[in-house]
């Protein structure tokens, strides 16, 4: 693993947006439940994991735009913790489920599962329970909070309309040329 220590935030402005992602979330990369998200489909053909990473990258490019430097940090770890919910919201819930108004009760979810496993900063811990505005009637405090809002909007859409391809076409393929259970020949 590469090692980025005490690295200025020029230089890390400089850095490719998987590479920041890896200097700032590396442990939530690592962890298993972030690995699980990876099975759950979120729209399409992309997956929750897929999702959140392309929403960390959508949100540094936003940043860097606006020229927002500083709080660099908690804007990745925010956006790869959004969608923390760790479950496929297309499965029917179990009676009494929060999962039947997915829109409104994931944020609270995500944010219930990512305190369990990690520190959180309120900016961070706002991301995670904003993100859906204006669902959640109460808008973002901080500025990067509206930039991970708006990320994760324009990814959504993106993945929506089917303009992203994730994961799980390969397996759709599959399953249209070869039937559901065999194995490519
Ligand atoms: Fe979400
Ligand atoms: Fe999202």
């Amino acid at each position: 693993m590469k090692k980025y220590i005490l690295l200025r935030e020029e230089e890390i402005d400089r850095m490719s947006e998987d590479e920041q992602i890896e200097y700032y979330g590396r442990d939530i990369l690592d962890s298993l439940n972030f690995q699980s998200s990876d099975e759950n489909i979120q729209h399409g053909t992309v997956s929750v994991k897929e999702h959140s990473l392309d929403v960390a990258r959508a949100s540094i490019r936003i940043s860097r735009f606006f020229h927002m430097r500083k709080k660099r940090r908690e804007l990745i770890r925010g956006a790869l913790l959004h969608d923390f919910f760790l479950y496929d919201w297309h499965i029917p819930a179990e009676e009494g489920e929060e999962r039947k108004l997915h829109g409104f009760y994931h944020p609270g979810v995500a944010l219930r599962n990512a305190r369990k496993e990690f520190e959180l900063s309120a900016l961070e811990q706002d991301i995670i329970k904003k993100h859906m505005w204006p669902l959640t009637v109460i808008p973002p405090r901080y500025k990067e909070s509206w930039v991970v809002t708006a990320a994760d909007k324009y990814c959504s859409l993106r993945e929506t309309l089917h303009l992203r391809k994730g994961r799980f076409e390969e397996k759709i393929k599959e399953i249209k040329e070869h039937g559901e259970g065999k194995k490519k020949p």
